[in-house]
């Protein structure tokens, strides 16, 4: 399953509101469209995010190619890029990384030259980012034991990534090692990223899956059934604190209840060590109109007043080991060596 690629001059994307209903696929014709698409969540998760806005500069920077004022162009669209989600530090680590790609190229060799050398660093990001996660896949596996039941909330799979994913990538490498897992996985209110792509790419997998309200991942646990809870992140701080989908910290703190380790899974380039500590973390509140309905569905009152932040933080004395594809770090969290 591709969630991204680029064909005859644009990027395409896997419409991800679609699913598990219908797999759409949808050009990319402008900037414009990719803010709308990283916006409503058509393309999400932290890594993905970050690889659609390599995209979205390459596109640009193809679209401008004749245009004399071509690093203000393209300059303008990666600003527009930056202001579409607030969390996930994969956006601005791509953005910044391309950015200085194409301005330098533009600057030694000339438009034509930026927009082939933008491309081609997309695409570089793209696979780099399916290494990254097999090699932090194979890292998080030796931590996962044979009969292990997995709780994992959001999607951090295939989905969320250019493939394999970060949590699921160590429950995919701990599945394709031998090990006997099952996952529980959180329905993840209010937009159900659980229920509708976890549960869609683990069936496509044949990785054994169960779906539970995320109310009931109290329940699962006192039961027994969960021995270990792998989640990934949008923005890791210097101390470890780790922004991650909202529900993700209550998960957090049941798991330390219960005595259930509790990992975080993912690659360095979520790790932001200009922030401190997790309360400096931009949260992104999203529109109030997603817990009042579901697809158009109403669910509560119309007109609700709604609490409705898309991430919360966990602390890092609640997280048993943060998974990337340099190693598996533990509390107290020192990244200052990479
Ligand atoms: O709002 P979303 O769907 O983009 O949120 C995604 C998550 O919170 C993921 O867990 C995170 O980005 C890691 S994806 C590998």
């Amino acid at each position: 399953m591709e969630t991204i690629r680029w064909e005859d001059g644009f990027p395409y994307i896997l419409d991800q509101t679609e699913l598990p209903v219908r797999e759409v696929i949808q050009r990319i014709d402008t900037v414009e469209r990719m803010v709308e698409a990283i916006q409503k969540l058509r393309v999400r998760g932290a890594p993905l995010i970050g690889i659609s806005a390599a995209y979205g500069l390459a596109l640009s920077a193809r679209l401008h190619r004749t245009d004399p004022d071509f690093a203000e162009r393209v300059s303008a669209d990666a600003k527009r890029l930056a202001a579409s989600r607030p969390t996930a530090v994969n956006l601005f680590w791509a953005i910044d990384r391309c950015m200085r790609e194409i301005l330098d190229t533009h600057a030694s060799a000339g438009a034509d030259e930026a927009a082939r050398r933008a491309l081609a660093l997309a695409e570089e990001m793209k696979q780099e980012d399916l290494l990254i996660n097999r090699r932090l896949g194979e890292f998080g596996a030796g931590l996962i034991e044979d009969g292990d039941g997995i709780l994992t909330h959001c999607n951090a799979g295939a989905l969320a990534t250019a493939g394999y994913g970060t949590a699921l990538g160590v429950i995919r490498a701990a599945h394709e090692a031998g090990k006997r897992v099952h996952v529980y996985a959180d329905e993840t209110r209010p937009l159900l990223q659980g229920a509708r792509l976890t549960c869609w790419e683990l069936l496509r997998d044949g990785i054994p899956v169960t779906l539970q309200a995320d109310s009931m991942a109290g329940v699962l646990m006192a039961q027994g059934r969960i021995q270990k809870v792998v989640v990934g992140a949008d923005r890791i701080a210097a101390n470890g604190d780790t922004a991650n989908k909202i529900g993700t910290y209550s998960v957090a703190v049941l798991a330390k209840a219960h005595g259930i380790p509790f990992y975080i899974a993912a690659p360095v380039s979520t790790i932001d060590a200009k922030i401190r500590e997790g309360r400096e973390i931009p949260i992104e509140f999203r529109d109030m109109q997603e817990m009042r309905a579901f697809q158009g569905i109403p669910s509560a009152p119309e007109g609700i007043d709604a609490f409705n932040p898309a991430f919360d933080v966990t602390p890092a004395s609640l997280i048993a080991g943060i998974i990337t594809e340099k190693g598996v770090f533990r509390f107290p969290y020192d990244f200052s060596g990479l």
